[in-house]
């Protein structure tokens, strides 16, 4: 058994594990960072930061489209996938050595390994087994457990990684391939913004989607420009479908079908449709990886594998155990996750005491989501059916791209913000945005609801001209008739 007593034990160094091992050196704590493969974990390596690499190069496509319109003139267009990929491993490669970085430059000790807690309690601590290149034992007075999650898998889709792929796959450094034609099933988050990216570089995509809308989570405004958009680029939606099974061919993939309104038992005699593809890519959700971790042992409870916390705290049923993002099952974002460690590490060390920070509550009333398909979707609050659903009263202002001026000579005239606030008070509740920048726009008003701010605060905040974030500006006055590039309904209070 090491000597090494550590104030807190970190399982997982995504973007939960990596920022609360920071967030809790900040604080003076002796930390232990566990991660049994890449630091950084899915957001860095497989998700977010990956994704956002290539999509930067598609919409870079799709801007050198658009060029002769700007003045220059440009011969041939060679989209390089491969190229493309290089660059997006670099951009991965240098953010993930800034993280090890980081957690050196605050001491904290990265153990490279499968870390488990077969033993101890919140009174002697927690005895913790890292398996790796050398088997070591740790001990900590707190842990966290940021395990996070993985691509869900489904027997019947036969997921070779082959040619019946994860997104895992696809974001691995060595996958270079376009296919002629992509087959995507799920058209969530991740199904659109990798259908945007391969349409972008010459793929023929068909997605398969089981409701009866892409990205239900979205407002549907918002959701229809963006399947317009997709037609353009000749991606196919075809919504509630029920894929009943994919198959490698040896050549490529097919799925069988069925309308998704077929009840379960009625399946074997329903119509099916056959979808042929090279490649097909299964985005229907992500599983929590909470198996081997020694959970049973210790009393912590699990929900179809997603580790039960209270709510409020983020503590398991086994106290001085906390657990945060992905594997709680909760908001699966990589910001959740990170805010998410900001409270276990502020509960954790308030628990031991001697630390300069108290305990925190979560409040996940305001959380910012992102699509970055293109255009970019953004949203934050309340939809409109929420609203409705919840009895609040909301009355809705709507700013188009075409009319803002900074938009224009951007060319990027797609899309809209719409703001949604409360009837009575005009404190904003929500807003939704297709368009440029929209998950930056976002950001200001996730700012203004943390503090309770009207349409008319914003309104009366200087915003700098000419700039995209004057969509803020013009869609809250709009609101309530004010917005000055737009003829809407009169001022009314
Ligand atoms: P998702 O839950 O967003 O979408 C999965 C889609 O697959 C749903 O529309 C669902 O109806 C559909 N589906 C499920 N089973 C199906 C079946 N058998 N046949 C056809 N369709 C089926 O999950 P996704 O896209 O895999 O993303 C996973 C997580 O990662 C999400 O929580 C997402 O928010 C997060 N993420 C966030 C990103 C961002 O913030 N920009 C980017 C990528 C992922």
């Amino acid at each position: 058994m090491s000597e090494t007593l550590y104030d807190l034990a970190i399982i997982g160094a995504g973007p939960g594990g990596y920022h609360a091992a920071i967030r809790a050196a900040q604080y003076g704590a002796k930390v232990a960072l566990i991660e049994k493969s890449k630091l950084g974990g899915t957001c860095l390596n497989w998700g977010c930061i990956p994704t956002k690499a290539l999509y930067a190069s598609a919409h870079l496509i799709e801007q050198i489209r658009e060029a002769e319109e700007f003045g220059v003139e440009v011969s041939e267009i060679k989209p390089n996938f491969a190229k493309a990929v290089e660059r997006k491993n670099k951009v991965v490669e240098e953010l993930v050595n800034g993280i090890g970085q980081l957690e050196n430059a605050w001491k904290n000790d990265v153990y490279k390994g499968f870390g488990k807690v077969f033993g101890g309690d919140i009174n002697s601590g927690f005895e913790i087994s890292i398996q790796g290149e050398k088997d070591v034992e740790i001990m900590a007075k707190r842990v966290i457990i940021a395990t996070g999650s993985s691509p869900a898998l489904i027997p019947a889709f036969n997921i070779d990684h082959d040619k019946i792929l994860t997104s895992d796959d696809i974001l691995d450094p060595n996958f270079k391939t376009v296919p002629e034609k992509l087959l995507i099933i799920g058209a969530g988050v991740i199904g659109c913004e990798f259908a945007n990216i391969f349409a972008t570089f010459g793929s023929k995509v068909t997605m398969l989607e089981f409701l009866p809308s892409p990205i239900a989570t979205e407002e549907p405004m918002i959701v229809k420009p963006l399947q317009k958009k997709f037609e353009s680029l000749g991606i196919e939606i075809l919504t509630s479908m029920n894929v009943i099974s994919v198959e490698n061919t040896g050549s490529g993939v097919k799925a069988i079908t069925c309308s998704a309104d077929v009840p379960r038992d009625q399946i074997d005699g329903a119509e099916k449709s056959i979808f042929e593809a090279d490649l097909c890519l299964v985005s229907i959700g992500r599983a929590k990886e909470s198996e081997f971790l020694g959970l049973e042992k210790l009393g912590i409870e699990t929900v179809r594998g997603a580790i039960k916390v209270d709510p409020k705290t983020l503590e398991t049923s086994a106290k001085g155990i906390y657990a945060i993002g992905d594997v709680t099952g909760g908001i699966m974002l990589a910001h959740v996750a990170s805010y998410e460690g900001d409270v276990a590490v502020a509960n954790a060390l308030a628990s031991i005491g001697g630390f300069p920070v108290s305990e925190m509550k979560t409040d996940y009333s305001i959380v910012p989501a992102t699509i970055f398909t293109s255009p970019n979707i953004g949203s934050v609050g309340l939809r409109r059916k929420m609203a409705k659903d919840h009895g609040i009263d909301v009355i809705m202002g709507q700013f188009p791209y075409q009319s803002l001026g900074k938009a224009k000579c951007m060319g990027e005239e797609d899309g809209f913000l719409m703001v949604l606030a409360e009837k009575n008070t005009h404190r904003i509740v929500g807003a939704s945005c297709i368009g440029a920048e929209a998950p930056e726009l976002i950001s200001e008003i996730a700012l203004a609801m943390k503090h309770g701010l009207s349409v008319h605060d914003v309104g009366e905040t200087i915003h700098s001209h000419p700039t995209i974030s004057e969509m803020v500006l013009e869609a809250c006055e709009a609101v309530v008739g004010k917005a000055i590039h737009k003829k809407g309904r009169p001022i009314f209070h």
